[in-house]
């Protein structure tokens, strides 16, 4: 509900900015970005690469007074735990974090709107006295605030991406009340990857193909999974836990989930000892199968005839973790890149710029790892776009070109 001469051309600051996510849902629906900001070089360049505009470094150095007027501010800030000294109050909660830079500068300007994401976690974030002291502070400088964080996830709307993040919408008071969000998914909806994938002609397959000791460690763990014969493991797998009790070790001492790991493991072990005797020869005869290679995460559930090659995989430090080829797992802002089992490769940035919503015209950092983690660190574009339509232009808003319909709970 932006003024009808601003309606197509509202001027926007994109804060935290990264990549631009948030810019390029804004500038899609006719926003102009007069500002943004962000203190990492890479994402500066990244940015300046794809719309022409330097952000700033620093937000905690600019003075809010320096930056243009504008309609509506977004911003995914990152969590930090606010001050529990008690006796402060309202704004001075916040200073020292980087919610208080996107305060003082929404106090100073009033825009109309803002969009602020952020992590899961901060719906829960010290026992919710984060989203407190949020959602006070926004409505104490002149916001319609939602009362709960929105938590939503790309692959609500269709998109193969597990990724829930809290989004909060505000209104200036004086134009009325924030749209209250309820809207779910639709239920018949199912994510397409081949949406995704590049195809095998347009990829450098050199350079993206498993190693073969990787394709050999993906293999000892898929004669793991085929040869037990109990249910898949719904534990971690520490395969050097893979052994009878030492009765000399006193697991009372250990955290408690991790004596109960412990004892899983002993008796997915007791119970297939004589196929994990022989594989575990096998497996510890690789020279790759150590640390966090040696240990598994099955998250794909209980299927039949199981085959590692047909999921999709990361290496993460907890272990390899597989999981269903149904979504991909959420994007993280260190080098976990994908594998997509049944093409025997790494994700492609190309493919991960996808499953955050970036249009292919968009021009990617040139070094892959930094590529990555960039899209690990942003926002998904279509998520944006639900938001920003949803808040600043409902008169166009139809919650069915996003897969979403009422919830029959309101
Ligand atoms: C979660 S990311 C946001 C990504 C962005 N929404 C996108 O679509 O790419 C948070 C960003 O805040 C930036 N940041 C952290 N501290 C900052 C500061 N003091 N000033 C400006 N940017 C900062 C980080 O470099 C990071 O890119």
């Amino acid at each position: 509900m932006l003024d009808m001469e601003s309606s197509s051309k509202f001027r926007f600051i994109d804060l935290f900015c990264g990549i631009g996510g948030f810019h390029q849902a804004l500038s899609s629906l006719g926003g102009e970005c007069v500002f943004a900001s962000d203190i990492d070089k890479e994402c500066q360049k990244t940015y300046f690469d794809n719309y022409d505009i330097a952000p700033v470094g620093d937000i905690t150095q600019v003075d809010e007074k320096t930056i243009p007027e504008f309609d509506v501010l977004c911003g995914g800030f990152p969590c930090q735990s606010f001050s529990k000294a008690g006796n402060r109050r309202g704004i001075e909660d916040a200073r020292g974090t980087l919610f208080f830079d996107i305060l003082r500068i929404a106090k100073h300007h009033q825009p109309k709107f803002m969009i602020l994401e952020n992590v899961r976690n901060l719906a829960s974030h010290d026992s919710g006295q984060t989203w407190k002291i949020i959602h006070e502070n926004l409505l104490e400088i002149g916001y319609s605030v939602s009362e709960e964080p929105i938590i939503f996830s790309p692959h609500f709307i269709g998109i193969p991406q597990h990724r829930e993040r809290v989004f909060i919408l505000c209104k200036r008071k004086d134009l009325g009340e924030v749209p209250f969000f309820n809207l779910q998914p639709n239920k018949a909806l199912k994510c397409n990857l081949d949406l995704i994938l590049q195809d095998a002609s347009e990829i450098d397959s050199e350079k993206y193909a498993l190693k073969p000791d990787l394709i050999a460690l993906i293999d000892i763990w898929n004669e793991f999974i085929q040869g037990i014969t109990t249910p898949l493991p719904g534990f971690p797998v520490w395969s050097d836990r893979l052994r009878a009790l030492d009765f000399n070790e006193n697991l009372e001492l250990l955290p408690k989930w991790k004596k109960n790991f412990i004892i899983k493991n002993n008796d997915l072990y007791e119970k297939n000892r004589e196929f994990i005797d022989t594989w575990l020869i096998k497996a510890t005869n690789l020279e790759n199968f150590k640390g966090s290679k040696s240990m598994l995460e099955w998250q794909a559930g209980k299927i039949e005839n199981p085959n590692i090659w047909d999921t999709i995989m990361q290496l993460r430090p907890s272990g390899l973790r597989v999981k269903s080829p149904t979504y991909f797992p959420a994007l993280v802002a260190i080098t976990q890149t994908s594998i997509l089992g049944n093409k025997k490769r790494f994700m492609t940035p190309r493919e991960c710029a996808r499953i955050q919503s970036f249009p292919d015209s968009f021009k990617l950092h040139s070094k892959d790892s930094t590529a990555y983690k960039q899209f690990g660190n942003s926002v998904n574009v279509k998520v944006v776009l639900l938001f920003a339509t949803f808040l600043l232009q409902p008169e166009t808003f139809d919650p069915s070109e996003f897969h979403l319909e009422k919830t029959s709970s309101y």
